[in-house]
């Protein structure tokens, strides 16, 4: 599709009120959904709709309609009383602003994307705001961010930047949020709104995404339902700190913001400097939740995640099998054994580097990228080529943006850490933790050239796992200027993201896992150089459907490392039967995280069988579309999902048994997303049952998936000494011709 169509500026001639008016109306169109904005020449910019698609005939009348015609991008200073997205003080003190629209050009983007900018500027001051509006072909996401420029005679302090506003009908409206903690991220929240401020917000620093999220969906219609109703989906792309917002005052309409967090950031503005917004991606169903995150996994693998048409391997990690406890033989070990057991790739974890001060525990060496030769006496070469002769690649693990104070680099370098001006540094993880200082040119260095050198010298390095275990401890650096400490948070990331530029310029192919104390870099403004995120420390099954479906509302199975652990699981100490811990993972990108040594054959055999099966689906669950059918949150004893090809021709179904009582009754679970008028052959995968399910090999028409489904049993069926609390099933869905 030409994305140019998709674009219609048009000035036209609208009577309002009896009034002839001049207007410019700008329709941002995708697909299947319209942002309509007033543009006229001279005047405020006014949103006028955002939603369903909308016709020439539809937008030529919206204003009789009763359309939203709000501020586009509200400015502070002027009606002071609502909050608006943009807050400055200017050169001279003046902390009003008011703009007027200048001008609105549309062009093309690099990668096929349309960028529309309405060019604004202030009626007095030579202060501009453009709002952007991205949007690319067959995406129904639109991108909008906004480019602060300061052409006054002096600095503009940015008391407020927002990326975004929204207004949305006040109404049944409610608002679907993840929340959580470590070990227990993307834990789904879901709940009207009510009058007053609605405030999500983060200020780790580094981190961004352990408890709350900057991701968050609107239903329109009432409490939120999978596949049915309107809903908006808004993603702030920030890995930093963010703020998400939304007013319910006394107007008519929910006011939403979203941007980075201000608190402690004021930006000074020189003169004839500018400052870029993250984006927020917007998008819109009528499908119901479900609907959103289909449009933010397309969009997202399309044009945002790293390298997100290519499938991912099946790997193996080292952390929960053997800690720190790295050496030569034990990851020759486990490389064989993934290898064995058809895995793709081994990665070794924490623990494998530091001269002067080895890396035993954790509270030592960051910084230090050496090899400790004492275990490891072949370096990262003998690795590689055990890895080569077992037929797996090799990954490794690093955590650059960090140090400890038992280190060679900090004893060399204490200036480049973040720490308060006359104050001791405080000290994190291991009691020695220190985050480098990426605002700092020098430290944006040092972080580059540890992947560089690694990727030079090892170029079959195939996958990278970049940790980041601490938040900024202290409001400090030892870079910026006295008058420019309040940068700290931006320029942080700022430094981050032109490293990471420069380390994809050189190193393009390379897999890189964003991991952060678990799931703490889970957001869109980390992914466009990174491959994957690590969903959560904790890889219990159980607690792992309800993360990884949160997750899933704005992130795509592609990107959700999902690894089968050991049991007793080491972060609640549930036994989980290997089955339902395999089910669990290859909902996502299938990994293991466990010592193959101590696992029984038995348990090796199933996870043996879950590898070869998953290659099967491989494509459909990293590539296809997610129907999420019964949520953990409802209280209905499952939960349930599916992946289905964009041909609808492939589908794979997972269920969960989540609760496990006598007679219990379950319900039965309804197909979505399928073809009705084809019909499906189903194989279930990983099957440990002695006896097939009676509708193995047997095909069904998608109607009759979708409107009737499949029974399943409520336990499996095996010998009775193997039997257990839990069930669940995967099935093959292939279309029969
Ligand atoms: C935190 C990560 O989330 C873990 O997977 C592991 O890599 C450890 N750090 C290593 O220190």
């Amino acid at each position: 599709m030409n994305p140019l169509k998709l674009i219609i500026p048009f000035a036209a001639l609208y009577i309002i009120g009896g009034a002839t008016v001049a207007a410019e109306i700008v329709n941002i169109s995708t697909p299947r959904t319209s942002l309509v904005l007033d543009a006229e020449k001279g005047g405020a910019l006014k949103i006028l709709h955002y939603g369903d698609r909308l016709t020439d005939a539809d937008i030529a009348t919206l204003k009789d309609a009763g359309a939203i015609n709000r501020d586009a991008y509200p400015v502070y200073g002027i009606f002071p009383q609502s909050e608006a997205a943009l807050s400055v003080t200017h050169a001279d003190g003046n902390m009003t602003t008011d703009v007027e629209v200048v001008d609105v050009t549309s062009a093309p983007g690099a990668d096929g994307s349309t960028v529309t900018t309405v060019a604004m500027r202030d009626k007095v001051y030579p202060f501009n705001v453009n709002v952007n509006y991205r949007t690319y072909p067959g995406e129904d996401v639109i991108e909008t961010w906004v480019d602060l420029s300061n052409n006054e005679k002096g600095t503009v302090k940015l008391n407020r930047f927002m990326s975004g506003y929204l207004p949305v009908r006040y109404g049944d409206v409610w608002l679907s949020q993840l929340y959580g903690s470590w070990a227990n991220e993307g834990k789904v929240d879901e709940a009207p709104l009510t009058h007053g401020v609605k405030m999500i917000k983060n200020k780790d620093g580094v981190r961004n995404s352990h408890t709350s999220h900057a991701e968050v969906m609107l239903s329109l219609d009432g409490k939120a339902q999978e596949n049915a109703g309107r809903v908006i989906g808004a993603a702030l792309c920030y890995p930093g700190n963010y703020k998400v917002m939304i007013d319910t005052d006394d107007s008519d309409y929910h006011h939403f913001f979203a941007g980075i967090n201000e608190e402690n950031s004021t930006y000074n503005l020189k003169k004839g400097e500018s400052f870029k917004t993250p984006e927020l991606a917007l998008t819109y169903s009528d499908e119901g939740l479900s609907g959103v995150s289909r449009n933010f996994h397309r969009w997202g693998r399309n044009y945002r995640l790293h390298a997100g048409n290519k499938e991912r391997k099946i790997l193996l990690n080292s952390w929960e099998g053997v800690y720190f406890a790295i050496n030569e033989d034990v990851m020759a070990g486990m490389m064989e054994d993934i290898a064995s057991m058809g895995g793709e790739l081994f990665v070794m974890d924490d623990g494998w580097f530091g001269d002067k001060y080895p890396r035993d525990v954790d509270n030592s060496s960051l910084g230090d990228w050496v090899v400790d030769t004492r275990k490891l006496p072949n370096g990262i070469d003998g690795l590689l080529a055990t890895a080569k002769k077992n037929g797996v690649k090799f990954g490794i693990w690093i955590e650059p943006e960090m140090t400890n104070s038992v280190s060679e680099l900090y004893e060399k370098h204490p200036e480049y850490i973040i720490k308060a001006p006359n104050r001791e540094a405080t000290m994190g993880r291991g009691g020695t933790q220190l985050v480098l200082d990426m605002a700092n040119p020098k430290v944006q260095d040092i972080v580059f050239t540890i992947v560089d050198t690694l990727m030079t010298k090892y170029p079959e390095i195939d996958y990278i796992k970049w940790d980041a275990n601490a938040p900024i401890m202290d409001h400090g650096s030892q870079y910026l200027t006295a008058d420019n400490q309040s940068h700290l948070y931006i320029d942080y990331h700022r430094g981050l993201e032109k490293t990471l530029d420069r380390i994809r310029a050189a190193h393009p192919d390379v897999t890189i896992q964003a991991c952060a104390s678990g799931g703490g870099r889970a957001n869109w403004g980390i992914l466009p150089w990174f491959d994957e995120f690590w969903v959560s420390d904790n890889n219990d099954a159980l607690q792992r459907v309800y993360m990884q479906w949160g997750t899933s509302y704005f992130f795509p199975a592609i990107a959700m490392a999902s690894h089968i652990s050991a049991s007793p699981n080491h972060q609640t100490f549930r036994r989980i039967p290997v089955k339902f811990r395999a089910d669990v993972a290859m909902s996502g990108r299938l990994g293991l995280e466990m010592q193959p040594k101590d696992m029984n054959e038995e348990d090796k055999a199933v996870c043996r069988q879950a590898i070869a099966d998953y290659k099967k689906i491989r494509p459909v669950v990293q590539f296809g579309d997610i129907y999420r059918l019964v949520s953990p949150y409802d209280g209905k004893g499952i939960a349930s999902l599916m992946y289905v090809t964009p041909e609808k021709d492939e589908a794979v179904f997972y269920w969960w048994k989540i609760e496990t009582f006598m007679n219990q009754q379950l319900p039965r679970v309804t197909m979505a997303g399928l073809d009705p008028d084809k019909m499906y052959k189903v194989t279930e995968l990983n099957r440990i049952d002695n006896e097939p399910l009676p509708y193995e090999g047997k095909t069904f028409s998608g109607r009759y998936l979708m409107s009737n489904g499949l029974e399943m049993p409520l336990t499996y069926k095996v010998d009775y000494h193997k039997n257990t609390d839990f069930a669940s099933r995967v099935l093959r869905l292939q279309e029969v011709k």
